[in-house]
């Protein structure tokens, strides 16, 4: 039974007050609250276990050693990753594509080679692509998604040539929530030859991740969107693949033997972590898994479903808000439009009646441009997300008309 309201004990914010009405916070899509056993196990390591990893051989190093790399095995099993070699902790899902376009990519792709990836990108997997384009010279192709958000299968194959060497798409858009159907773009991908990378950050929040049955070669996503801490993001890549591919960034930790003349590198996943890693926030990550493993993904996305459900009933149809992105397969992130308002003093009305939403382009310019718009307003759902909170955006939008129509 997915009782929310004791589950937002877990997260003290919730029930505290934001300019003296009920914290109602709809930015869980920019970074989600941290529940109290992520807090707890974190300051536990603070406090008494806390030392350097893979360096020492003394106690309090062994020990945190076995925690950071239990936190890897928790995230192999949360991922359904085939090894828990194929898990790289890095600082976010936006340094996981960096290190793929600058490893993989500097080496496998030439002039000519095409990058595929949709009108539904974040700014994370996108400009990296462009940066490399202006490297080496691959061109960097962009498939269309409908008017409402949806995914179109037939763009995405006309655009996949023989000349697709990558395909990298978004799981879940942190604008429209549209899905994309993952297993299946990856085969395509596949039997056109192509890897296929998955920016997860979001999807990963709201969907059973399971990166063998997707058949995904690269994913990528942040801790703190996943109820984590900042600071620590995961890339998944196939053993095969990351084996091929030469270091990020060097230093300590990663290499095999150092001389004047010539180092050799450590396999994976130390080869791609140079330097001391973000220790405690691995451990915290590991954590957050556990602890919405514990709820059941399953559980958690009946609920967000549900919501979603409810939202649409409340959001849509109503004079002077226009949802921006209505996908049918759309998990919990509404952007949204009010006539004769700008988003960011509807934000400021919003904020003053306890309300937390995101305004903007959300990172992912061309996209809110593609869908006719200079900025957005976004409300986004997590777990600990009520029908309350969703009823009471409306009444707040109304002040805002009041004010400002
Ligand atoms: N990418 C995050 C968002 O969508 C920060 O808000």
């Amino acid at each position: 039974m997915y009782n929310v309201y004791e589950i937002r004990k877990d997260f003290p914010v919730l029930s505290e007050l934001v300019n003296n009405k009920p914290n109602v916070f709809l930015d869980s899509a920019a970074s989600a609250q941290k529940p109290l056993p992520v807090l707890n196990r974190m300051q536990e390591i603070y406090n008494h276990h806390y030392a350097n990893v893979h360096r020492g051989i003394y106690h309090l190093s062994e020990d945190i050693t076995a925690s950071y790399e239990e936190a890897r095995e928790i995230v192999k099993n949360f991922i359904n990753a085939a090894s828990s070699d194929e898990v790289i902790f890095t600082r976010n899902a936006t340094e996981s594509i960096n290190l793929v376009a600058a490893t993989w990519g500097r080496k496998f792709l030439r002039a000519g080679d095409e990058v595929l990836i949709s009108q539904a990108e974040h700014h994370a997997n996108l400009v990296p692509w462009q940066m490399l384009r202006d490297e080496i010279g691959i061109s960097l192709k962009v498939f269309p998604i409908a008017d409402d958000g949806s995914y179109l299968e037939e763009e995405y194959l006309k655009y996949l040539t023989p000349r697709t060497k990558l395909v990298a798409v978004t799981g879940m858009s942190n604008v429209l929530g549209t899905i994309f159907p993952l297993k299946k773009m990856a085969k395509q991908a596949h039997q056109n030859g192509a890897l296929f990378l998955v920016d997860a950050c979001q999807y990963i929040v709201h969907n059973k991740t399971d990166v063998q049955d997707i058949d995904c070669d690269f994913l990528a996503f942040s801790g703190h969107k996943t109820y984590g801490p900042t600071g620590i993001g995961v890339l998944y890549g196939k053993y095969k693949i990351l084996d091929s591919m030469p270091p990020y960034q060097t230093g300590g930790d990663m290499v095999d033997t150092v001389t004047y003349e010539k180092t050799t590198f450590m396999p994976s996943p130390a080869r791609f972590e140079a330097g001391t890693p973000a220790i405690v926030q691995a451990i915290g990550l590991g954590e957050a898994l556990k602890y919405m493993k514990n709820l059941g993904m399953e559980n958690i996305k009946a609920h967000e479903d549900e919501l979603v459900s409810y939202a649409k009933s409340k959001w849509e149809n109503v004079k002077g808000l226009t949802l921006v992105g209505t996908a049918p397969d759309k998990g919990g992130v509404f952007s949204f439009v009010v006539d004769g308002i700008h988003p960011s003093d509807l934000a400021f009305v919003l904020d003053k009646e306890g309300i937390s939403v995101r305004t903007g382009h959300h990172c992912a310019e061309p996209l809110v441009h593609r869908m006719g718009y200079e900025t957005v307003a976004r409300a986004s759902f997590g777990l600990y997300t009520t029908r309350e909170d969703i009823d009471a955006l409306l009444p707040a939008i109304r002040k805002a008309q009041k004010m400002f129509l």
